[in-house]
């Protein structure tokens, strides 16, 4: 057999060109078949091997392919032998195989070509397969997706692959992203891209492709209580609870309302903003399912020039820009930590130094890590704490909080990607919801503080207690409820 392939190649590399095919198409099989074998046992899990798996070594094989029958192209032109003359006389008068091959000459190339086929479209189907699994996505090009990897590790869609928010259904979808990809590893190639990347926003397919295959509309209703703990920056940390009735709403038929009123079927909102940051609007469009139409125009137009506008059709993403790539606000960061205990609030001061390390700018990541150590390090190594574990939990939490938030390498620092939901870290809501934007009546989009939410406890002392009234002494928080749920009520059932 091993004789045989030998002659084999021997018979079909005519000259240097289909040499050089041969050997890439055997050597690249061979690799490949070896690689294919380690990734199944598990062994291999590296994306840049993955890379050489499924892209390199296939377009080596292709090449060498090509290169076969260019080379025999070359001879024919020099020589005017036939294909099957040239076969036959390179062997010997008394090789049995090699005469049969060649007299069957048609029907093994038709065998050949259908196993090249067969193991290109399993190659190519393993490609496909790998580069949809996050951690390609992740980590083939390290350091540039890597503040991406970080948020996204650690948020509620971290089982959620990469091509399902980023990619969406469909074969133009698939194409699309495979095009971009080759966009993408050519600009990475020659460092040509954006430091940090900007937002896909118009590359992103359509909510109504991407989240609503796993949450819709519809299947949304009701409030939702949220008590936020943030903590001073005097030495005992204190704590301050803020408790929030979130008008989540619904997209239901007859039900539309809350927040989730805005993605409803019944209801289509465009808006035109001044760029792709969509943080100024010129005008909001809000088309009903009767038919209403309704436009709310900028009356203090911003300066910058307006052409070309952004224009969008509202989705999940306007408000929900950050449910996977989750940056923090310093404070906030703080404050999460505090409250799962992972920062002893023993430590005097500790929201403050712990704040004070994180805002410090740093050249590089490796310095932030070890400035932060000794920072915190210098101010606690004086006092006496009864815990003494204390200080380096607090460094250790403050390391990781850097580690997730801060990339010097792509330019990420505090504030470098807005969260939409609320407005307390941008505008957010605040984008559309202010005077400013007004319809032909005059009126704004309405900016009262309980249309979004029912502020039950502001910056209280002691955390929120919800208890329905009865009879006895109510505040005013729970009085608030009551008439809330009252509403609620009196909207489903009727008055
Ligand atoms: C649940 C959906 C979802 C998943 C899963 C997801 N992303 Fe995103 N990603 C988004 C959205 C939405 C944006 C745009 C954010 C915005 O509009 O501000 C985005 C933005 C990005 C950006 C642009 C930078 C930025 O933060 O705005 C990159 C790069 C990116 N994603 C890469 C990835 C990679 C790599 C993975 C997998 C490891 C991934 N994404 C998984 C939804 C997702
Ligand atoms: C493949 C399914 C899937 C897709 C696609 C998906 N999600 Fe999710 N989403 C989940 C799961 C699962 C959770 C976690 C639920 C939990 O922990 O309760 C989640 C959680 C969330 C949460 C947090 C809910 C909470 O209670 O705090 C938000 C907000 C969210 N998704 C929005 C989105 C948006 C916006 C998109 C599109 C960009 C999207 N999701 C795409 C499955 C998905
Ligand atoms: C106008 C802004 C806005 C839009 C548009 C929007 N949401 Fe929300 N969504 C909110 C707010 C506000 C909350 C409550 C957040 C909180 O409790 O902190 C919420 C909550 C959620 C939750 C958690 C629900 C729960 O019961 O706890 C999910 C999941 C979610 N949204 C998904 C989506 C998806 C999917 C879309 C697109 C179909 C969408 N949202 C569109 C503002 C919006
Ligand atoms: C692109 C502009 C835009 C953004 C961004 C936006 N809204 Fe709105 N919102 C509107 C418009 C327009 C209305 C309807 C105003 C009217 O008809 O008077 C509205 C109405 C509402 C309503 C009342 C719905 C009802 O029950 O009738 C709620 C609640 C609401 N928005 C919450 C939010 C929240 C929460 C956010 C941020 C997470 C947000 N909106 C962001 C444009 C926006
Ligand atoms: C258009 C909707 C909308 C309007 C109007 C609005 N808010 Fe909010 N607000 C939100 C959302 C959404 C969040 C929740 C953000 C989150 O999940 O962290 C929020 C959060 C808050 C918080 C808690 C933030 C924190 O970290 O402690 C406070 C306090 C607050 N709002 C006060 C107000 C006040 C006061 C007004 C009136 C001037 C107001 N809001 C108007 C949507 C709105």
């Amino acid at each position: 057999m091993r004789n045989w392939y030998l002659k084999f190649l021997k018979g079909i590399s005519v000259n240097g060109f289909s040499k050089l095919g041969a050997a890439l198409v055997t050597s690249s099989f061979i690799v490949f078949v070896f690689l294919q074998l380690l990734w199944f046992t598990g062994a291999l899990t590296n994306a840049y091997i993955g890379l050489i798996t499924y892209l390199a070594l296939p377009a080596l094989f292709i090449t060498g392919l090509l290169l076969i029958p260019f080379g025999w192209m070359i001879w024919r032109r020099k020589t005017g032998e036939s294909l099957k003359e040239l076969l036959t006389k390179r062997f010997d008068e008394d090789d049995l195989a090699a005469q049969t091959f060649c007299a069957r000459l048609s029907r093994t190339v038709i065998i050949l070509t259908l196993i090249n086929l067969l193991f290109l479209s399993l190659g190519g189907m393993r490609m496909l397969n790998f580069m949809d699994q996050p951690h390609f996505c992740g980590t083939a090009c390290h350091s540039v997706m890597n503040p991406e990897w970080t948020t996204y590790q650690v948020s509620p869609h971290a089982h959620v692959k990469c091509v399902e928010c980023h990619v969406g259904e469909g074969l133009d979808a698939l194409i699309d992203s495979k095009f971009n990809g080759v966009w993408q590893m050519i600009s990475v190639t020659f460092n040509l891209y954006e430091r940090p990347i900007p937002t896909p926003v118009r590359n992103l397919r359509p909510a109504r492709e991407t989240c609503e295959k796993c949450h819709w509309p519809d299947m949304f209703h009701g409030n939702r209580i949220k008590t936020i703990v943030h903590y001073d920056t005097d030495s005992l940390s204190t704590p301050r609870y803020t408790t929030l009735l979130m008008k989540i709403g619904s997209g239901e038929r007859g039900l539309e309302r809350g927040s989730h009123w805005h993605v409803s079927r019944a209801n289509e909102l465009r808006y035109a903003s001044v760029n792709d940051e969509r943080e100024e609007m010129i005008w909001v469009d809000v088309r009903g399912r009767d038919g209403n139409f309704k436009r709310f125009h900028n009356t203090k137009p911003p300066n910058t020039p307006t052409e070309p506008a952004s224009v969008r059709t509202m989705d999940c993403v306007d408000c929900h820009n950050r449910a996977t790539h989750i940056y923090e606000k310093p404070e906030w960061a703080i404050d999460r930590r505090m409250q799962r205990g992972l920062i002893d609030r023993r430590l005097p001061f500790v929201k403050r130094e712990v704040l004070g390390a994180l805002i410090k700018n740093y050249p590089d990541k490796a310095n932030g890590m070890k400035m932060i150590d000794t920072r915190l390090q210098g101010f606690y190594s004086g006092l006496r704490t009864e815990d003494t574990q204390a200080p380096e939990a607090a460094v250790e939490t403050a390391q990781e909080i850097y580690q997730r938030n801060i990339h010097p390498g792509m330019n990420i620092t505090w504030g470098s990607y807005p969260n939409h939901l609320g407005h307390r870290f941008g505008r957010g809501c605040l984008r559309c919801h202010n005077s400013n934007l007004v319809d032909e009546e005059g009126e704004a989009i309405s900016m009262d503080c309980t249309l979004c939410h029912s502020i039950l406890a502001l910056e209280g002392d002691e955390p929120f207690e919800y208890l329905l009234p009865t009879g006895g002494d109510t505040t005013d928080a729970t009085r608030e409820i009551h008439r809330y749920l009252r509403r609620e009520f009196i909207d489903y059932m009727g008055d």
